[in-house]
């Protein structure tokens, strides 16, 4: 138990999506992750599917509409594209946890109900958090069955053969707001929850000569829950921020961190299932190298051919990689990591080759300003 409201740890993660079908095959191909309940017409469910898919402590939830008059799935994917509805905390009393949480400012978006079936009962409430996305509280204390009472095992049997890709945990998750926003938000946290600030990235942290962003981390006093909250700043070109915000219509969740026991080895199997990764130029493994003080187990060679990135900290080393966004929108993406040694960054050691990384990506989407050189017409 952590925090002023007895978080337990992270729960579920629910996506809403064009076709809850088609991304879940996604998941269970790419990721690896296994179809474990379903929720739908045949549980008693009528204006929406869901597929319950789960790897080790992984909990992801991905639902679309079937009926036109689903406006709460419908609208928030016209609007944002596939994107993160809710994540979920475990909580050991709701009813406390949101109590607080409402008393201390939280926005509240559900009160406290059980969800009750002969199974038992689940416990859920939901706050508000950042423009259309809720954070939930949820118990399962006293419920024997399949994720929630609307939730059945998997009525249709789809087999999908892919490498095991050692995906374990959440690590942490991230949220991207407008400018002047992140305060804001990193104070609900920590008001509404008892969170407390852990890192802050202020001006010329983080960035290139050519954009730039400023980031908050705010924790729980035990880490189990980490959560970076992003804003844009002022550079020459445009923050890969201001890119989210604006395709996505609003602020949201960037990014999921999910840990592994051994990255070279989940790299490897997620390359080979089709994920597409951020691209890490030669020389930052020449810079690596050069490193007197880096002490890892892992061989430089090996982090070089699965492209992933490694920083080192005062208690160790954390790797990591960060997929392209994995929709239609430059928006959501995942970020896979290692941490060893009790490490608790997040990478400050890598955001130069990161940015640059990102920004290649960005202009070939058209979304980086351009150069005033660029637009003289050829001569
Ligand atoms: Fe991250």
């Amino acid at each position: 138990m952590s925090g002023a409201i007895g978080i337990r740890g992270y729960d579920f993660i629910e996506f809403y999506v064009g076709s809850a079908k088609m991304t879940a095959f996604w998941f269970a191909k790419s990721l690896g992750m296994d179809f474990t309940g379903y929720a739908g017409p045949e549980t008693g469910v009528r204006d929406r599917v869901s597929y319950y898919m789960t790897k080790h402590r992984l909990k992801f939830v991905i639902t679309s509409p079937i009926s036109p008059n689903c406006f709460d799935v419908s609208g928030f994917t016209q609007k944002h594209g596939d994107g993160i509805k809710r994540w979920a905390v475990e909580v050991d009393s709701v009813e406390e946890a949101f109590k607080y949480a409402t008393e201390h400012g939280a926005v509240m978006v559900r009160r406290p109900e059980k969800l009750e079936n002969h199974h038992g009962y689940v416990e859920e409430a939901a706050i508000r958090l950042y423009d259309d996305t809720e954070l939930i509280y949820v118990n399962r204390d006293n419920y024997k069955h399949i994720f929630r009472p609307d939730f059945c095992e998997p009525i249709q049997k789809i087999a999908v053969s892919c490498e095991e890709t050692g995906l374990r945990a959440v690590d942490h998750i991230v949220g991207n707001v407008r400018e002047n926003e992140m305060n804001l938000w990193a104070d609900y946290f920590n008001s509404t929850m008892g969170f407390e600030t852990f890192i802050d990235f202020g001006p010329g942290d983080i960035g290139t000569k050519y954009s730039a962003l400023l980031s908050k981390v705010v924790r729980t006093s035990d880490s189990r829950i980490r959560n970076p909250i992003n804003e844009p700043h002022e550079g020459i070109k445009k923050s890969q921020i201001q890119e989210f915000i604006e395709e996505y219509y609003g602020s949201g969740v960037q990014h999921v961190a999910l840990r592994t026991n051994d990255i070279v080895q989940t790299i490897s199997a997620l390359r080979k299932n089709g994920i597409e990764f951020l691209t890490i130029p030669d020389t930052y493994y020449d810079a690596l190298r050069d490193r007197k003080d880096l002490r890892i187990q892992e061989s430089i060679d090996d982090l070089q051919k699965h492209g992933i990135l490694c920083d080192s900290e005062s208690n160790g080393y954390l790797l990591q990689l960060f997929t392209k966004p994995i929709g239609d929108r430059p928006t959501f993406f995942f970020e896979i990591i290692q941490r060893c040694g009790g490490a608790e960054g997040f990478g400050k050691g890598n955001f130069q080759a990161l940015f640059e990384s990102i920004e290649l990506d960005q202009k070939l989407r058209g979304n980086l300003d351009p150069d005033p050189a660029e637009l003289m017409p050829p001569c």
